[in-house]
């Protein structure tokens, strides 16, 4: 594949990332209207288009889409990155990027940061449902002998090494999100004038800082004594 269709496979599975955690980030703002509200929203996730589908149908559907556009994701920026190694094998002397941002920097090494961070939240939060805090037994995370995804999340965020964690996440996803956005609208082509470069700019600038302060609000709720445990 040529090189700017693998930016444009970047481009698009990127911006689906986008709308996707733009959705989590509001499923997780629900813990903040306690217990029920947010297991009923985890249990809707599982009961969507049910009967024409069976429990956890939709759901599955879904995460296909998410593990393709990751695949896109990760194929097209390891290609790209082994390209540009190889198109100079010899060291730069002096090596000085004008104008480029602190986040267009990290986009290698923070995507490997996330990616990292992905493995570990999904072990944690869906497929190995880790108890992390000792304070809390497993039973006490269960409502009526079921599990229950809000009690187990604010267990977590009740650890402040674990809201650590996740905050940096967070600040990787940030500068992930500033630089990638920018990136995206310069493959799609929506970078022609200086007008709509300074929107482009702005676009991202907001992007970020709306996932970032919206996925922090509930760790950081529960960290200072919202969310209870009975
Ligand atoms: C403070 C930040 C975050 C919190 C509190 C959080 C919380 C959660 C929780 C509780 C679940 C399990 C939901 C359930 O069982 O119904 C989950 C699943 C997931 N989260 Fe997060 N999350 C955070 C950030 C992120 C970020 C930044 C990403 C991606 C870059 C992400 C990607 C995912 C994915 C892919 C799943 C699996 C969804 C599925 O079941 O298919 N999360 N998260």
């Amino acid at each position: 594949m040529s090189s700017v269709g693998m930016k444009i496979l970047m481009a698009v599975s990127g911006l689906y990332f986008i709308f996707y955690v733009l959705m989590h980030m509001y499923g997780n703002l629900k813990v903040l209207a306690g217990q029920e509200a947010f297991d009923n929203y985890a249990h809707h996730l599982r009961t969507m288009l049910e009967p024409i589908l069976p429990y956890t149908g939709f759901l599955w559907l879904f995460r296909l889409t998410l593990i393709v556009a990751l695949l896109a994701h990760l194929y097209s920026a390891f290609s790209l990155w082994s390209r540009a190694g190889s198109a100079r094998q010899e060291r730069y002397r002096v090596k000085k990027a004008i104008g480029a941002s602190i986040s267009s920097k990290w986009m290698r090494w923070g995507g490997v940061t996330l990616l990292l961070f992905v493995i570990f939240h999904l072990l944690h939060f869906t497929i190995a449902k880790i108890n992390f805090n000792g304070n809390y037994s497993e039973s006490q995370l269960r409502v009526n002998g079921v599990e229950s995804p809000y009690l187990l999340l604010v267990a977590a965020f009740k650890v402040w090494w674990l809201v650590l964690i996740y905050l940096i996440a967070l600040v990787a996803l940030g500068m992930h999100i500033h630089h990638g956005t920018w990136s995206a609208m310069q493959t799609l082509g929506f970078t022609d004038t200086a007008r709509a470069r300074n929107t482009a700019k702005a676009a991202g600038t907001l992007l970020a800082a709306v996932v970032v302060i919206g996925f922090a609000i509930p760790p950081l709720a529960v960290l200072f004594g919202a969310g209870t445990i009975k």
